[in-house]
This record gives structure tokens, sequence and C-alpha cells, in this order.
């Protein structure tokens, strides 16, 4: 049996002892998450994205909208009164990578879909100037301009698949069909119309 004052006098020992108790409640909280359905079942109802939406995606990703927008309402009244139902894990299953993000100049945009018109968002994204005069956000006008080839869309999709994402095969087939000719725009305003729109918020 070890002393107690012989662990405090040996920092070396102390050090170990203490990574091995932080590790153990640490472990007992996160490895269980990994085997429960709530965390790792798709939320009822819940459909793959579509070809433009995951494009979508990936513009809102190369954007960076991810480090002024976080996609996650914590569970406390002052979220959920203003941006609806907090945000549950089953929604985020087959994101690759999330989206949660950790900053918030603007709004959380978890529960945006179908909170504005598409046109709104058009106009939003051009300048959002046009509809919130005193926005701060930076106008995205190129967006309109850049036209998708969908050239690696059957691709990712494909990927997706290898991660459990229930992409069919008619999915992948009809991808490049679906995308091509569409604005940048276009995608990521089907991805912002299709964002937590399964769980209706009480308001
Ligand atoms: C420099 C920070 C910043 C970046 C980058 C940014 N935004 Fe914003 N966004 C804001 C701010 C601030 C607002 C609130 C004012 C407004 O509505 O324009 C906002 C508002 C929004 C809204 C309206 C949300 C609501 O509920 O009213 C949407 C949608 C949105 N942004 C999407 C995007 C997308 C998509 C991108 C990437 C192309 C992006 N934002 C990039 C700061 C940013």
């Amino acid at each position: 049996m070890i002393k107690h004052d012989t662990i405090e006098k040996n920092l070396g020992l102390m050090a170990l002892l203490m990574v091995i108790a932080v590790s153990i409640g640490g472990l007992t909280q996160i490895v269980p998450l990994f085997f429960e359905d709530v965390t790792n079942n798709p939320v009822e109802g819940m459909k793959p994205r579509s070809a433009l939406e995951l494009e979508g995606r990936d513009i809102y990703i190369a954007n960076g909208c991810v480090g002024c927008h976080s996609q996650m309402i914590r569970p406390f009244r002052a979220e959920t009164e203003r941006y609806g139902h907090y945000s549950v894990a089953g929604e985020s299953v087959w994101d690759h990578p999330f989206l949660w993000g950790s900053k918030r100049t603007g709004p959380d945009l978890a529960r945006v879909g179908g909170r504005y018109s598409d046109d709104w968002h058009h106009a939003h994204l051009y300048n959002p100037r046009n509809v919130v005069p005193e926005s701060i956000m930076p106008a995205y006008p190129f967006l309109v301009e850049r036209t998708l080839d969908g050239k690696d869309t059957a691709k990712k999709m494909e990927v997706l698949r290898t991660l459990g994402v229930p992409y069919t095969d008619a999915d992948i087939a009809g991808a490049k069909d679906a995308v091509k000719g569409k604005t940048e725009m276009d995608a990521l305003v089907a991805y912002l119309q299709g964002l937590g729109t399964l769980i209706k918020s009480k308001r």
C-alpha cells in the first residue's frame, strides 16, 4: 500500500495517478455514448441530403460560414426561445464532419431551414445589407456566377455511404444531373433551407 505522502512527494507518480483518475471519469462519460441509440440513430423521418444540398454544404464549409455561425442550439430557455427546439445528436449522425461550430458572430443556423424564403436568402447572401441594413456579414455575390459541374458529387456520396449515410444507387447515379448547371448560390440556399426542419419548434 503506497502511503499518501509518498505520492505527494513523487511528482511523476502523482501525475500518472492523476491521469488515470481523470481518464476513468472521462471514459465513463464518453464511451457509453458510442453505443447509445440516441446518439447513433438518425431522428425519425431523416433523409440523406440531396445532391444539391450536399454541394451546398461544401460551399458553406469552403466559405467559412462556420467561423461565424454555429449549428448547435443548446438546451437553455434563452436559446430555445430564439432558435427553436434544442439540437439533438440524431440530427447530426450523417454529418461528416459535423458543423456545430463554437463561434456566434451571427445567429445559430441549426434550424434556419424554412425561416426565410429562397429569395430572402439570395438577396441576403448576395449582400446582407440588402435585407438587414445593420448587418456585418460579408457579401458573397460571386456565388451566383459560379456554376457547378457535378463532377465529384457522386463520388462524395459514395464516400459518405461508406461512412453509413444511406444513399441509394439511384441517388448516386442521378447526382451529377441533379447538380450540373446549378449555381453555388442555388446549392447553398438549398442546404440552408434543409437545416433542422425535422424537429419543429413550439413557437
Ligand atoms: C464575419 C461573420 C460572418 C460570416 C463569415 C458569415 N456570416 Fe452569416 N451572419 C453574420 C451576422 C452578424 C448575421 C446577422 C445579421 C444578418 O442577418 O445579416 C448573419 C446572418 C446570417 C443568416 C440569417 C440568420 C437568421 O436567423 O436571421 C444566414 C442564413 C447566414 N448569416 C448565412 C451565412 C452563410 C451561408 C455564410 C457563408 C457563406 C455566412 N452567413 C457567413 C455573420 C457572418
